[in-house]
């Protein structure tokens, strides 16, 4: 496995296995490893000849009081299961690689509609920082395929619209999200929780599986949304938002059948996400 820091070095790298015809896969993290991460390892795997990962803790993406500077970082760790996992090749730049005016001075790759919202209500210009770096990456990198966890389902919809909106040559594929035997998702931010906050972060699944039973059962959605939030915050929970959307993130009708149950909450300073997908009756 080659790991590099450099651009250039990362493109001369990729050159020959590009004019050899090979399908390249790109996985993006920030790093600090999980068995999630390396389903979407293994997902490239599967599907490419040769399998590209990159380490960046992308500062654009994080909001002034958020955890940028505490956000763990485990390097050699992550070297070591990416090796284990069959990667070729490893980027890992610095800030001042990825922005070298400086990122007040960073042309920006804003996607509409699918942004706003959600995680995107909370976290004012969080899509922005991660569309733009993962355009970036997709440049540098210029992969066939590039693999996305579905835990963040948000950024996978603003992904997959922007390489629509930019008919950007990539086949994005999204992984379904690993977790722990207890339900909770895996994130590299369960490591800030206490072990009692842990035990409490699975309710976090478990109330959408009870708010998908009642929903498919024909239960009234507002309603129910409303009772999912009691829930959570009886649990200790500070929800951020609860709600149900279509699959593509527009409003749910009284025609739509496929949907998705989404959250957000706060336990203590740590902020969880989770989804869910049904079928309304
Ligand atoms: P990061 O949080 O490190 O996640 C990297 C990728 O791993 C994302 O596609 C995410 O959805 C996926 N992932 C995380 N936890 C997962 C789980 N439990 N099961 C399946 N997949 C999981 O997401 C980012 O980094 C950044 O925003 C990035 C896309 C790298 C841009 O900076």
């Amino acid at each position: 496995m080659h790991i590099h820091a450099d651009i250039q070095e990362l493109r001369a790298a990729l050159l020959p296995h590009r004019r050899a015809g090979q399908r390249i896969g790109l996985v993006p993290t920030m790093g600090n490893l999980h068995r999630g991460h390396l389903a979407l390892v293994e997902t490239a795997r599967a599907q490419c000849d040769v399998v590209v990962a990159s380490i960046f803790v992308n500062p654009l993406q994080f909001g002034p009081n958020e955890d940028l500077d505490n956000y763990p970082r485990t390097l050699e760790d992550d070297l070591a299961s990416l090796r284990e996992a069959g990667c070729d090749l490893v980027f890992t730049p610095t800030p001042s690689t990825m922005y070298p005016r400086g990122m007040g001075s960073q042309s920006l790759v804003r996607v509409p509609e699918v942004s706003e919202g959600l995680c995107g209500g909370s976290r004012p210009g969080h899509f922005d920082g991660v569309s733009t770096v993962v355009s970036m990456l997709f440049h540098i990198v210029q992969p066939d395929v590039a693999c996305f966890g579905e835990k963040d389902y948000q950024q996978l919809a603003v992904i997959r619209r922007m390489v629509s909106d930019l008919h950007l040559p990539i086949e994005i594929i999204g992984v379904p999200t690993v977790r722990e035997d207890s339900g909770l998702a895996l994130s590299s931010r369960n490591g800030y929780l206490s072990d009692d906050q842990h035990a409490t972060a699975a309710r976090l699944q478990s109330t959408l599986m009870e708010l998908r039973e009642q929903l498919e059962a024909g239960a009234d959605i507002d309603r129910q949304l409303l009772q999912g939030l009691t829930s959570l915050r009886q649990a200790g929970f500070e929800p951020d938002y609860l709600e149900l959307r279509t699959p593509d993130l527009g409003q749910v009708t009284a025609t739509t059948r496929d949907a998705i149950l989404l959250v957000a909450a706060r336990l203590g300073p740590t902020r969880l996400i989770d989804n869910l997908s049904l079928t309304l009756p």
